[in-house]
């Protein structure tokens, strides 16, 4: 098929002048290799963004270096009892009785919860473990409204205990 041009005509004094069609600036500008290549910058700084705030934000969880400076103010291993009932009321539906990251909530939720035994979080100082108790992240709710301060440290100690049970009886040959 034929392209039809629409020409431009023009009448200066009593002559008829035909022009040819001038090739609009976007035309030029969309044709040039320069086009090509902001739209090739813009595509990677798309993807570049995406990755660096997309990725570290939704998925992985990283404290900031105030939380680790928070002293735990019953440090040790003190463990007072009503701890474990804090756990298996709060925590466990998702967590697991023993913090494997088992409990029958927590199966349908993606992300899935923690294994609070594992070394990550063993490797995680208290006050890193109290700041994501306090403020949760994704389908880890924040406990900063339902449960006190000393609550949740007691939950970190708590933790702690879990994850001494963990290896003690990866030890192959200890008694229960
Ligand atoms: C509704 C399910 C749910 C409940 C209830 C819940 N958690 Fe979580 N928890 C999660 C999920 C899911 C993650 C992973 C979140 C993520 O990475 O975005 C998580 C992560 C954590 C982490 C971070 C592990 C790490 O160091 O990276 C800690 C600590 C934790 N939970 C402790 C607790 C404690 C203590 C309670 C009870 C007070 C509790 N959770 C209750 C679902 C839950």
């Amino acid at each position: 098929m034929e392209k039809i041009k629409i020409h431009r005509v023009l009448i200066v004094r009593d002559t008829i002048v035909i022009r040819e069609p001038k090739a609009s600036s976007f035309e030029i500008f969309s044709n040039s290799l320069y086009y090509k290549l902001v739209f090739l910058l813009c595509f990677f700084m798309f993807i570049l963004i995406n990755k660096t705030y997309c990725q570290s934000t939704v998925d992985e969880w990283i404290a900031p270096k105030t939380a680790d400076a928070l002293i735990n103010p019953i440090g040790g291993l003190r463990i007072p009892p009503v701890a474990k009932q804090l756990f298996v009321s709060n925590c466990a539906p998702c967590h697991g009785d023993k913090g494997k990251g088992d409990g029958p909530v927590g199966m349908s939720l993606t992300p899935k919860p923690y294994n609070l035994t594992k070394s990550k979080v063993e490797n995680e100082t208290d006050g890193s473990l109290f700041w994501r108790i306090t403020n949760g992240h994704q389908t880890m709710p924040t406990f900063q409204n339902t449960l006190s301060a000393m609550e949740r440290w007691q939950l970190v100690n708590y933790i702690r205990s879990l994850q001494a049970d963990a290896i003690e009886l990866e030890k192959p040959k200890s008694k229960k």
